[in-house]
């Protein structure tokens, strides 16, 4: 610092630096500047540390000046920063990659209901308008349920009809199996268990079972459920319940063929067919050439079953049936593979 410290080289420094000051027009030219006016090396701090030199009186006056020259420039700084910034916001915000907030805002594609849910749905609603009501159940269950109460004891061979996915289980448990329910059908035995004759119900629901997957076998399924339990049922209520079920989800001209098959818990068991939509039962690749396409098992309630729940099986009969949802999606909609509906394809999805 060659001058001595006065007054008016105080005021003159300020003046400079409000000036060039005002002329900063980015956020380096701010430092440069803040470094030469404010910094260590500034002719104001130069000011300050030579006060010293200065006879006793004037330094009181110029050491007062040089502060407030020093915080005014500060504040001034601090101004200028905040202008400098709020510009260059508007310049990004009228710039081409800026966000126009006037612009309409994207539209949120709204959501569906899976295939699986709306034929559940269709399903449910055309037995609802027959006097079916719809429950619903657990999908981890005991044995006792998924198969004992129907007619298929320990170690009995039907068992291996369903592959099963069982709970681990302490040691002192394991009297009671717990499993992943293989289909709908332990509904049949817990709705009777706690409730009298008569029973119209329906019960949708997921099934899972131990099984490779192909075309037509998921290890995770949908089942819908059916049991109408009342003094004298007979198999032409089965019969023509299950015709109408046809009819209406499938069209008036469906026809049906019931064939023999076995399941545990009813006595007689059938398989029900429609005659194949797409070639009218002349043979095709859909029904293998047969002209059929089976869409579910069902029977007369078997007597151990009312038995095992407390019915009195020579006042009480019954009929149940079980479908596979996926199945009956896939008639409806000409869907070739069944892993289609859980492997998350939009594409797929977007269908329906
Ligand atoms: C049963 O599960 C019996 N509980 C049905 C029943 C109920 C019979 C009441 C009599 C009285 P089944 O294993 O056949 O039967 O399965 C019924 C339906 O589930 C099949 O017709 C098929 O549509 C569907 N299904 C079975 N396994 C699979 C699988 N792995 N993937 C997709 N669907 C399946």
């Amino acid at each position: 610092m060659q001058e001595s410290p006065t007054n008016e080289l105080v005021e003159n420094i300020k003046s400079r630096a409000l000036d060039e000051l005002h002329l900063t027009s980015s956020q380096s030219d701010l430092i440069k500047w803040k470094t030469t006016y404010l910094g260590r090396k500034s002719e104001l701090t130069q000011v300050l540390r030579s006060l010293g030199a200065v006879s006793p009186d004037s330094r009181k006056q110029i050491g007062a000046s040089a502060n407030s020259a020093k915080s005014e420039l500060e504040t001034c700084f601090a101004t200028q920063e905040q202008i400098l910034k709020n510009a260059q916001i508007s310049e990004e915000l009228e710039s081409e990659d800026s966000i126009d907030v006037t612009l309409p805002g994207y539209q949120i594609e709204p959501g569906r209901l899976h295939p699986t849910t709306q034929t559940t749905r269709e399903i449910c609603k055309i037995f609802s308008s027959m006097g079916f009501q719809t429950l619903e159940g657990p999908e981890v269950e005991w044995d006792k349920y998924n198969f004992e109460m129907l007619n298929i004891p320990k170690h009995h061979p039907a068992r291996d009809m369903w592959n099963t996915f069982w709970i681990d289980q302490e040691k002192d448990s394991e009297e009671h199996p717990i499993l992943l329910r293989t289909h709908t059908s332990p509904m049949q035995a817990r709705i009777m268990e706690d409730n009298d004759p008569p029973i119209r119900m329906v019960v949708p629901g997921k099934c899972y079972r131990y099984e490779a997957t192909d075309a037509t076998h998921e290890w995770q399924l949908t089942q819908i459920e059916g049991l109408a339990v009342d003094d004298g049922i007979s198999f032409t209520d089965l019969k023509g319940t299950l015709y109408e079920f046809a009819q209406r989800i499938f069209g008036e001209e469906r026809k049906v063929r019931f064939r023999c098959d076995y399941f545990p818990f009813v006595e007689p068991g059938v398989d029900m067919s429609i005659d194949c939509f797409s070639c009218n039962g002349a043979g095709c690749r859909i029904c293998s050439d047969t002209g059929w396409i089976e869409i579910m098992g069902a029977g007369m309630v078997h007597p151990n079953v009312l038995e095992s729940v407390g019915y009195d099986p020579n006042r009480y009969t019954g009929f149940a049936f079980g479908m596979g949802v996926e199945r009956i999606a896939m008639l409806k909609n000409g869907i070739n593979d069944v892993r289609l509906f859980y492997s998350n394809d939009l594409r797929f999805l977007r269908q329906f």
